[in-house]
C-alpha cells in the first residue's frame, strides 16, 4: 500500500543498516594495523567512530556495525551482549555452529552501537575453498603471501555467509542495507550481488589504492590522471589483486561513494565508475555553552605544551616563550602525501625570513607521524626530570623563603633581603643551575628510530641544517608516535595537544578528505590545508573567504612545488606576523565554521546514497523523490562582517591590529558582535530538509 512519502525514521523501521569495515588497512610508509576496533589510527577509523552517533539516532536498534575481531580491543571497548533482535542471533549462531567465532556487544563509544565481529583466525580453515568460490565469482585470484587480502577473503565471505542467514529469515525481502567501508571489506560486497542476496549495497572508498601509491612515488598525479596504463601501474606495485577486489566492489555496489569530489573524480579515472553521491566527513560538533571556553582551553593546554618545552630545551631557553608559537603536522606518516617535505622546506625559508626581519618570535615545530622506534631517547626524557627538578628546587626555595619572611613579618620587622637566603639555599640553587648545561642541542627527535639513517623526516632536517641551533627562530620536535595522556614525556591526548597549539599545518598532495584540518576548526585551532585535500576543497567551496576565517587553502594544483612552498611560506610568515589580539580573533572566527562540519548537516549525503541503494535494489518498493539529491551547491559562508579578509593586511575597519601582546582584556566584546552579525546572516549552513526520503510504490 503506498505510503505516499516516507519520513526517514519510518523507512528505519522496518529497513536493517549494517556497516561493514575491515580494519586490515595498510598505510605505503608505514604499514600497521587500523580501523574500527583495532588501533586508533588514522581517518577512516574518525568516520566511522563520529558518525555512529547520528546513525544510532536514525537506525536505533536496527543499526549494526560489522569489523574483525582483536581480542584486546573487545576487551577494553566493547560490552558483549547477546543480539537482541532474534533474526541476527539465530544467524550468528549459524555460524557458530560451523565453528567460527562471533561476538556481538556494544561499542563503548558516543551513540553505543551494536557491533559484530567474526574471529578471522577461527575461520582461517576454509580459505582454500572460499578463494576457489571467489574465483568462480569475480576471477580474482589472491596470493598466499598477501596476508591482509586473504584476511580481507575470509572477512568478506563471513560477512557475505551472515547475509545469506540472516536474509533467509524473512518471507518478504527484509530491506537490508549494508554499507561497505575499503576494498578490505569488498569481498563480501562482491559475494553478496554474486549470491543475489537481497541486500542494497553501497561502497565508500575513502582513497583508491592506486592513487595513494601513485601520489607516493612523487609522479605528477592529477595532471596525468587520464594517462595511467592503470592495470600495468598495479601490476607493477604487485598490487593488482587488491585494485581489482577495490575495482569489482565499485562496479558491484548498488550505489558509489568517496569521501570529497576531488577523490570522486580520482575514482573516475582509477576506478572507471562515476561516484553517485560525494559523502563528506563530518564530525560531531560539542558546542560549550560558554561561548569562549575554547578560548581559555587554549591558553590552559598551550601552558602545558609550553612545560613540555621548558624541558625540551633546557640549558637553551633562550627565547621568550611569550612570543613562541606552537604549529603542528599529525597524521598518518606518508611523507610526501601529507606534505612533510613541503612543510619542511618552508619552515627552512620562514627561519631564513625570522632571523633577517630579527624577529623576536619563536616557533616551536611538531611532527606527529608514528614511524618505527625503540622507546624514548634518554635526553629527551632527561629534560623533563631535569624542568621537574628545577620547579623543585625552586619550590622548597620558596617555603623556606616564605617562612622567614612570615617569621620576620611577626616580629614587625621587614627582612633583610640580602640575608633572607643562606649558604645553603644558594649552593642549591647554583647546583640546580649547573645541572641545565647540556653539551649537545636539543634534540629533534623524542624517541630513537629504528630506521635513523634512512628517516625522511630527519634526513631532510639534516639536509636543511634545522637542528635547534639557538640562532634558528624555527626549532623542530619529531614526536614519532600518536599522543597519549599516559606519555611519561609529554602527556597530553591529541585533541587537547591541539587545543594548546596556534596552527596546524597540513600541506598535502594526496588527501581524500583531510580530519585534521577539520579537528582544527571545530577547536577554534586555525589551519594550512590545500586545494587537493577534500576538506581544502569543500571549504573553498562552501566558504567566501576561508583565510579570513583561517583557513589558509594552499594552491597545490595549478602551482609549481616551490611556487606552492613560495605561498606556504608567506601563510606561515604572516600568521606570525600577527599580535595575540588577531590571532584571538582569528580563533573565534575558525570556530564559527564549525557547524558546517556536523554531521548533523553532513550526515545528510549517507542518508541519501541509502535512499538510492534502496530504490535501486528494491526498485518495485522504493523510488527516488526526483528532488533527492541534497543541496549545497552554491550556498556559500559571507565573509566576516568586519573582514580583514587577512589578519596581516588589517584595515582600519577591521578588529583593532596592535603589536602589544597583553591588550587581551576586551578580546571579546566586537567579535560577538561580528558573531551575532553573521549569524543573523546565516541561518543554517545548509538548507534543511533538501533531502527527501525514498516513496514507496505500490506493488503486488
Ligand atoms: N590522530 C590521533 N592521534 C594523534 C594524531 C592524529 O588520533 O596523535 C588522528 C586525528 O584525530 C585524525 C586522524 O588521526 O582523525 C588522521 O586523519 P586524517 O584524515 O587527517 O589522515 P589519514 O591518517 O586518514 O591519512
Ligand atoms: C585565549 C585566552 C587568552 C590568552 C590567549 C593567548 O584567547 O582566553 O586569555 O591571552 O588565548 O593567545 P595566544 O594566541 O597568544 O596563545
Amino acid at each position: 500500500k503506498s505510503l505516499g512519502k516516507l519520513p526517514i525514521k519510518a523507512i528505519s523501521q522496518f529497513a536493517m543498516l549494517i556497516l561493514i569495515s575491515n580494519p586490515v588497512l595498510q598505510s605505503i610508509c608505514n604499514p600497521s594495523q587500523l580501523g574500527i576496533l583495532c588501533k586508533l589510527f588514522g581517518g577512516i577509523y574518525t568516520v566511522i567512530q563520529t558518525k555512529a552517533k547520528i546513525t544510532v539516532d536514525e537506525w536505533g536498534e536496527n543499526y549494526f556495525l560489522i569489523g574483525p575481531y582483536f581480542e584486546h580491543n573487545v576487551k577494553t571497548q566493547v560490552e558483549v551482549c547477546e543480539p537482541p533482535n532474534p533474526a541476527i542471533k539465530k544467524a550468528a549462531d549459524t555460524l557458530r555452529g560451523q565453528g567460527c567465532q562471533v561476538f556481538f556487544g556494544r561499542w563503548l563509544i558516543e551513540g553505543s552501537p551494536y557491533v559484530m565481529l567474526f574471529d578471522i583466525g577461527s575461520a582461517a580453515w576454509n580459505l582454500d575453498r572460499w578463494k576457489g568460490e571467489f574465483w568462480d565469482a569475480c576471477s580474482i585470484g589472491i596470493p598466499f603471501h598477501d596476508r591482509d587480502a586473504n584476511d580481507a577473503l575470509i572477512f568478506g565471505s563471513l560477512t557475505a555467509w551472515f547475509f545469506k542467514e540472516l536474509s533467509s529469515q524473512f518471507d518478504d525481502k527484509p530491506n537490508l542495507i549494508a554499507h561497505f567501508h575499503e576494498w578490505q571489506a569488498g569481498a563480501g560486497l562482491i559475494l553478496s550481488r554474486y549470491r543475489k542476496l537481497p541486500v542494497a549495497t553501497i561502497f565508500t572508498t575513502h582513497a583508491t589504492l592506486l592513487g595513494r601509491y601513485l601520489c607516493a612515488a612523487s609522479i605528477d598525479f592529477y595532471n596525468k590522471l587520464d594517462q595511467f596504463d592503470i592495470d600495468k601501474e598495479a601490476g607493477e606495485r604487485e598490487i593488482y589483486h587488491r585494485y581489482c577486489m577495490e575495482r569489482a566492489s565499485v562496479h558491484c555496489a548498488h550505489v558509489f561513494t568517496t569521501v570529497s569530489q576531488i577523490t570522486a573524480i580520482e575514482a573516475e579515472h582509477m576506478l572507471k565508475r562515476k561516484a553517485d553521491v560525494v559523502t563528506p566527513n563530518g564530525l560531531n560538533i560539542k558546542k560549550f555553552s560558554a561561548m569562549h571556553e575554547f578560548q581559555n582551553l587554549h591558553a590552559m593546554y598551550k601552558a602545558r605544551i609550553q612545560d613540555f618545552v621548558r624541558g625540551h630545551f633546557y640549558g637553551h631557553l633562550d627565547f621568550n616563550l611569550e612570543r613562541t608559537l606552537f604549529f603542528f603536522i599529525a597524521g598518518r606518516y606518508e611523507y610526501s602525501n601529507k606534505g612533510a617535505d613541503m612543510f619542511l622546506e618552508a619552515l627552512s625559508r620562514l627561519n631564513f625570513l625570522l632571523r633577517v626581519h630579527r624577529s623576536d618570535i619563536t616557533v616551536v615545530v611538531f611532527f606527529i607521524m608514528p614511524a618505527k622506534t625503540n622507546n624514548f631517547n634518554v635526553e629527551t626524557l632527561k629534560g623533563q626530570a631535569i624542568r621537574k627538578q628545577l620547579w623543585d628546587t625552586a619550590q622548597s626555595v620558596k617555603e623556606k623563603f616564605g617562612k622567614k619572611l612570615y617569621n620576620a613579618l611577626l616580629k614587625g620587622e621587614i627582612p633583610d633581603l640580602n640575608k633572607i637566603l643562606d649558604r645553603d639555599d644558594l649552593t642549591i640553587m647554583k647546583r640546580a643551575i649547573f645541572s641545565t648545561q647540556r653539551q649537545s642541542l636539543p634534540p629533534v627527535t623524542t624517541h630513537n628510530m629504528m630506521d635513523d639513517s634512512n628517516d625522511p623526516i630527519l634526513n631532510t632536517i639534516r639536509r636543511i641544517g634545522l637542528f635547534n641551533n639557538r640562532t634558528d627562530r624555527v626549532k623542530v620536535i619529531l614526536h614519532p608516535e600518536f599522543l597519549s595522556s599516559t606519555s611519561p614525556l609529554l602527556p597530553m591526548d591529541y585533541e587537547d595537544f591541539v587545543r594548546g597549539c596556534h596552527l596546524g599545518v597540513f600541506p598535502s598532495y594526496y588527501e581524500p578528505w583531510g580530519y585534521t584540518p577539520a579537528e582544527c576548526t571545530v577547536m577554534g585551532i586555525p589551519s594550512v590545508t590545500t586545494n587537493l585535500s577534500g576538506f581544502g576543497c569543500f571549504m573553498q567551496e562552501h566558504v567566501a573567504d576561508p583565510t579570513a576565517y583561517g583557513i589558509y587553502i594552499v594552491d597545490r594544483r595549478f602551482r609549481s612545488p616551490d611556487e606552492s612552498c613560495n605561498q606556504l611560506t608567506q601563510f606561515l610568515y604572516g600568521f606570525c606576523q600577527q599580535s595575540r589580539r588577531q590571532r584571538i580573533i582569528q580563533r573565534n572566527r575558525t570556530e564559527r565554521l564549525s557547524d558546517l562540519l556536523d554531521w548533523r548537516y553532513l550526515g545528510r549525503y549517507y542518508m541519501h546514497a541509502r535512499h538510492l541503494a534502496l530504490s535501486r535494489a528494491f526498485p518495485d518498493k522504493f523510488e527516488m523523490e526526483p528532488s533527492a539529491p541534497p543541496k549545497t551547491e552554491g550556498f556559500r559562508y559571507p565573509r566576516p562582517s568586519s573582514v580583514p579578509p587577512s589578519p596581516s593586511v588589517s584595515q582600519p575597519s577591521s578588529p583593532h591590529q596592535s603589536e602589544g601582546e597583553d591588550e587581551d582584556e576586551d578580546e571579546r566584546y566586537d567579535e560577538d558582535e561580528e558573531a551575532e552579525r553573521d549569524r543573523q546572516n546565516i541561518k543554517s549552513p545548509f538548507p534543511l530538509g533538501a533531502v527527501q526520503p525514498g516513496k514507496k510504490k505500490q506493488h503486488g
